[in-house]
């Protein structure tokens, strides 16, 4: 396994799960990276790690239309498996899962997952119903591939969080890892949304990680009161004409609750769109506190 000819590309909901139980009854451990495709450095970190957590690296790409609102971009969101399939077999990936929507979701299907609590805030709040697809599909993947380990990015901070509450309530005998935030060169977080952006509002986007690196500036000097915080990153990100803030808040680790004043669990997170892309990005700012 892990040969860079011996990838396969599987499309079948069955048979994807026939040979995942077949691995697992040999003793082989799965390593799984969900993706919704349009690989980029952030999905091939988690690869590379994934490649040393398991003896098999699944990889799943499926652009899953329930986590998609109305009016979001589903048809929008990128695609390109044959690109994706060439950087997965150099990520050593050994079985890219990719089925059709009809497989996952055939006549008939009625059932969802839904966590509570943590899915009320931030992301939760502007895109209802978002999150119980996320977790809905996630656990029909985990269901399909078996995992012992599974590997997920802080750059979808709420989402990471809001996926262990799930596998820990329903049992599921999966290890789930974070990954931190890949970024650009010059500090824009990765996504496959990026390409949709012109090169004008490329650099507009920059005032997300921008804001960021003026927060931390601001911790790091003593600031501890959250909304003045906020406020600064605020006005950084209203300088540029074409983005409009979804939300900026900073939230316990844990609880993904707001507080008012920043100590070891803060976490700056925010969701603003350039144009008509939607982008997020966080930073534990709980970090840059000293210890004493
Ligand atoms: P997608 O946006 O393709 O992301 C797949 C995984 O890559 C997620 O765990 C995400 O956090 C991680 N990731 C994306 N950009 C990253 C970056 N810049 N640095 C580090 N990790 C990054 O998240 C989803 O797909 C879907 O919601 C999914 C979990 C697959 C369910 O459909």
């Amino acid at each position: 396994m892990g040969f860079v000819d011996t990838m396969d590309i599987v499309t079948d909901v069955a048979e994807m799960q026939r040979r995942c139980l077949a691995a697992r009854e040999k003793g082989q451990r799965i390593a799984f990276v969900p993706t919704m495709g349009f690989l980029h450095e952030g999905h091939l970190s988690l690869l590379r790690a994934g490649r040393g957590a398991g003896d098999i690296l699944v990889l799943s790409i499926f652009v899953n239309p329930t986590q998609f609102g109305a009016g979001e971009d589903f048809d929008r969101y990128p695609r390109n498996l044959e690109r994706d399939a060439e950087l997965a077999r150099s990520a050593g990936v050994d079985w890219v899962f990719a089925p059709r929507a009809s497989d996952m979701y055939p006549a008939g299907y009625a059932t969802c997952v839904e966590v509570e609590g943590l899915t009320q805030n931030l992301c939760g709040k502007s895109r209802p119903g978002h999150f119980r697809g996320v977790t809905t599909v996630v656990a029909k993947l985990f269901a399909i591939v078996q995992p012992r380990v599974a590997l997920f990015g802080r750059k979808d901070f709420q989402q990471l969080a809001v996926i262990r509450r799930m596998s820990v309530d329903l049992n599921v005998p999966v290890e789930v890892r974070g990954l931190p935030i890949v970024r650009e060169a010059d500090g824009l977080a990765m996504s496959s949304r990026n390409v949709n952006l012109s090169p004008e509002q490329r650099r507009q986007a920059l005032s997300l990680s921008q804001g960021i690196g003026l927060a931390v500036d601001q911790v790091r000097e003593g600031r501890r009161d959250c909304g003045r915080v906020i406020d600064a990153v605020r006005k950084r990100i209203e300088q540029e004409p074409e983005t409009r803030i979804d939300y900026i808040q900073i939230c316990h680790a844990e609880t993904l609750q707001d507080m008012d004043v920043i100590d070891k669990n803060a976490v700056l997170l925010l969701a603003v769109k350039v144009g008509d892309t939607r982008l997020i990005d966080n930073h534990h700012l709980g970090e840059e506190i000293e210890s004493p």
